[in-house]
């Protein structure tokens, strides 16, 4: 069956039945310049049941063909997530956005594949991951699995195994925060970093320094400082900056790629800076809310305002996000994700005598596209073809998806965008179609407007209506061993033939 859900209707998203429409599994995207991360054209993009087939300039087709005229407008690669929490459960409530809803949101957004993290179940990865198989049957677009690691022993160590050999898991991620739940000390990190490396998976860690966090928030509370600002005065850049710096450092030492997941701070971007200036593989990832807001809101006199922008890391002073945007514009950091984390007003006021009690979480995955495009495009920093590698193709490679995805390309999925530059957007919570009842972007308009998503071959979104299927979505498998680790043997062999033998020593004599 079909569902419906239209835009203008808002706050608690309704659905209806659309009756029984057939959409064309053939497909031509007429007239528009298409964009790839390494190059653009002006090209038709013609596609056969959820596959590109060809892109070639002036393609000809028969008239059981749908035609979409993209003249003047960009066609890109749909835009892919790393970093999402849907159907999150934190213990004593849950994400409001599901695999269904927060999807139909990133798809009205331009998003058409987004990697969520499995939160292991009573520190089971199996448990886990069989709980986010069940939680992701509702799902519309295609979605990928990282792992979150929350304990370590043996058992953990098997069953990451396990998740890259049969589950399609390559990436598992370290808490180096949130003490008492889910931090583990340097010991632990270590011994994941090498079992990451055993396996061909990227290492991603959350870096703040979690024992000094955990100081940070007994200070705030013994002076009375218990709102949300408490929250970003608890823990300040310089905790991101060193976990930051204490994990590039120790993935050195065993040498595997590291992944740096929602980068907030000069602190830690400058960390990563130097790591790569000096050869190290590590990724950097910054996230919307980085790049587009201040933490001035958390000052906000009103409690439900304020609530709405705390996360963790927090959202930092004005002249991080600057730093941040030209980071991406340089190649110092690699891809955009969101962190998508949506906690309404009713679960955010949970928080509101004690910022510690508050969900951590801000929302992005429908904002991140039209995000990206205003701030880095439309103000010059970036081309057209850097911002589809920032939002698509490099999270691609990385996750060993490419050029199934990523890409518009022959054989590749068509899951595909129409941007209109010379069209507009606004953001709010009365219009947008995640389950939320606030916006962190609220009110913000900008330029570029994208009028048309396809996923699978499929037209969902157009005219701003979206027409989303539950069901309609695939779990996309990723293998081990990305270009990430590419020659990283080769520097294993040299860094052991350069150690020299045991020094020979004549017995001392008496
Ligand atoms: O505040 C945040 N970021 N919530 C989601 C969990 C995480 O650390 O990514
Ligand atoms: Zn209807
Ligand atoms: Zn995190
Ligand atoms: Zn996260």
């Amino acid at each position: 069956f079909f569902l419906i859900i239209t835009s203008s209707l808002s706050q608690s998203n309704q659905f209806c039945d659309a009756g029984t429409e057939i959409p064309s599994s053939k497909l031509l995207i007429k007239g528009g310049t298409v964009v790839n991360g390494h190059h653009q054209q002006m090209a038709d993009v013609y596609v056969e049941d959820g596959i590109i087939v060809a892109v070639n300039p002036n393609f000809r087709v028969g008239d059981d063909v749908t035609v979409i005229d993209a003249t003047g407008k960009y066609v890109l690669p749909g835009g892919i997530d790393p970093h999402t929490h849907l159907d999150m459960d934190v213990g004593f409530t849950a994400t409001v956005d599901d695999f269904f809803s927060g999807q139909a949101a990133a798809l009205a957004g331009g998003t058409t594949m987004h990697i969520d993290f499995v939160i292991p179940l009573n520190g089971s990865l199996t448990a886990g991951f069989d709980d986010y198989e069940k939680k992701a049957k509702k799902s519309c677009m295609d979605y990928g699995f990282h792992m979150a690691i929350t304990k370590w022993d043996e058992t953990v160590s098997r069953e990451m195994e396990l998740m890259v050999k049969e589950k399609g898991i390559n990436s598992f991620k370290f808490f180096m925060a949130y003490k008492g739940i889910l931090m583990i000390n340097d010991e632990l990190l270590l011994k994941g970093f090498k079992k990451c490396k055993s396996l061909g998976a990227v290492a991603m860690v959350h870096a703040e320094n979690g024992d000094a966090v955990y100081e940070g928030q007994q200070k705030m509370i013994e002076l009375g400082i218990t709102g949300p600002e408490g929250h970003a005065l608890s823990r300040p850049a310089v905790l991101e900056g060193e976990a930051t710096a204490r994990a590039i450092r120790l993935a050195d030492f065993v040498n595997t790629p590291l992944y740096v997941v929602h980068v907030m701070s000069i602190d830690a971007m400058e960390e990563i800076a130097k790591a790569r200036k000096s050869g190290q593989r590590v990724i950097g990832e910054p996230i919307a809310s980085g790049l587009a807001l201040d933490e001035s809101w958390l000052w906000h006199p009103d409690f439900d305002i304020a609530a709405k922008y705390v996360m963790s890391p927090p959202i930092r002073k004005r002249g991080h996000d600057k730093a941040l945007q030209a980071a991406l514009s340089t190649g110092v950091l690699q891809l955009v994700g969101t962190d998508h984390c949506a906690f309404n007003s009713t679960q955010k006021a949970r928080g509101i005598d004690d910022f510690r009690k508050m969900p951590n979480g801000v929302n992005g995955i429908e904002e991140r596209m039209h995000l990206v495009w205003d701030i880095m495009v439309e103000s010059g920093q970036i081309s057209v073809t850097d911002y589809v590698r920032i939002t698509s193709t490099e999270c691609a490679k990385i996750f060993n998806i490419y050029p199934r995805k990523g890409a518009i390309l022959p054989g590749s999925d068509a899951d595909i965008i129409i941007l209109n530059p010379n069209s507009s957007f606004e953001m709010s919570a009365k219009s947008h179609h995640s389950r939320l009842d606030t916006n962190v972007y609220e009110g913000r308009r900008g330029k570029g407007k994208i009028e048309v998503t396809i996923v699978g071959g499929r037209v969902v979104w157009e005219n701003n209506e979206l027409k989303v299927t539950p069901g309609t979505g695939r779990y996309i498998q990723m293998p081990p061993y990305s270009y990430l680790f590419d020659g990283l043997d080769k520097k294993d062999a040299i860094y052991l033939n350069s150690l020299q033998a045991p020094v020979k020593r004549a017995k001392a004599s008496t």
